[in-house]
């Protein structure tokens, strides 16, 4: 079977590789070299170039190379009919949940302050507040905010959860639909957002939610540059509504030379490698998707188009 993959990553020689390894029948050819378009069977990809995928006349599955398929099924010639299977990978997972532990506590235990401390020599001892007296919101209570959620939990802190849906996690307070951001927004003293970015979310950390947050409240957005606002982050920062933000994702990546978000004293910013799918195991749930499909079951992380997620 003939696979595609695209992706302007350098990882396609270690995707090729470990496909065959997990199935010898795998032939994998890189974009730009298609090869017969119509000998493509299954194309893996990371932000295709628009109208690639609908030159493809007999694609069986899609697959994204990542959780989110913003940049894949926001082109309008996609084709319809094809299932598009997102990445559901526990390494991608646990990467996520430790960048977000990371971050959580680099703000509990305010490790910005330690550093101007210790770059100035100074000796100040202070406060402990435990994490059992922090609250933390969680927006997205999928496979990644749920982990991180857990996780956030497991080390006592006060941990609220929103998701389009009820959910039950032990340790986690859910809430769900409009009134439960209400909820959690306002509890929150630091809120990460591991939403999917769909007409729903997009630009949903913006001023009204900071107006919402306990004053002084840190943002963490480890999901997509498209669910903030970036004016209103750096007006509630100038005013004080926030107290600081990390930031893993843009809405223009790289993050350009001159954007002030690079010099912001209070932002701390990573390149979109919170956590990244490693071939070795992307390809587990790759190999079990085709194998779903050729026997006629149900593919498993099939997209919902109408959703968006
Ligand atoms: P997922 O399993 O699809 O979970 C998405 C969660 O968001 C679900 O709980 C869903 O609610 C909730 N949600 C969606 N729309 C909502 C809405 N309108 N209101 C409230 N909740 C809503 O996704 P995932 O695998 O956890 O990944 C989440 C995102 O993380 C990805 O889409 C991607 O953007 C980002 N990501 C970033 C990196 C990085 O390196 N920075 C790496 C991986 C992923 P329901 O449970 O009710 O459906
Ligand atoms: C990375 O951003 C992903 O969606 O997996």
């Amino acid at each position: 079977m003939n696979f595609l993959f695209v992706s302007n990553a350098d990882s396609a020689e270690d995707w090729s590789r470990a496909l065959s390894d997990i199935r010898p029948d795998i032939n994998t050819q890189i974009h730009p070299d298609i090869g017969d378009p119509s000998a493509i069977d299954y194309a893996l990809v990371w932000r295709p170039p628009p109208g690639l995928l609908a030159s493809l006349p007999n694609l069986k599955l899609i697959f994204s190379v990542g959780a989110g398929v913003d940049g894949l099924i926001e082109d309008p010639t996609l084709p319809a009919g094809v299932p598009v299977v997102r990445m559901v990978d526990q390494g991608l997972t646990e990467g996520m949940t430790e960048y977000v532990v990371w971050q959580v506590m680099n703000r509990h235990r305010r490790a910005a302050l330690y550093r101007q401390d210790q770059e100035a020599r100074r000796w100040r001892p202070r406060h402990l507040r435990l994490a059992r007296n922090r609250t933390v919101g969680v927006l997205g209570l999928g496979e990644i905010g749920c982990d991180a959620a857990r996780m956030l939990a497991a080390l006592r802190f006060q941990v609220l959860g929103w998701s389009r849906t009820p959910k039950s996690i032990s340790g986690v307070d859910c809430h769900h639909g409009r009134q439960g951001l209400r909820a959690v927004a306002s509890k929150a003293e630091i809120l990460v957002c591991l939403l999917p970015l769909t007409e729903e979310t997009a630009g949903i950390l913006n001023r009204d939610l900071f107006a919402l947050m306990p004053r002084g409240a840190y943002l963490i957005n480890a999901a997509r540059g498209g669910h903030l606002v970036e004016a209103d982050l750096l007006a509630a920062l100038d005013d004080g509504a926030l107290i600081g933000a990390s930031l893993d994702v843009f809405r223009e990546e790289p993050l350009p030379q001159d954007h002030p978000f690079w010099s912001h004293p209070d932002i701390t910013i990573t390149p979109h490698d919170a956590s990244l799918t490693s071939p070795a195991s992307g390809v587990r749930s790759i190999a079990n998707a085709i194998t779903c499909h050729e026997a006629g079951r149900p593919v498993p992380n099939v997209v919902d188009l109408a959703q968006g997620y």
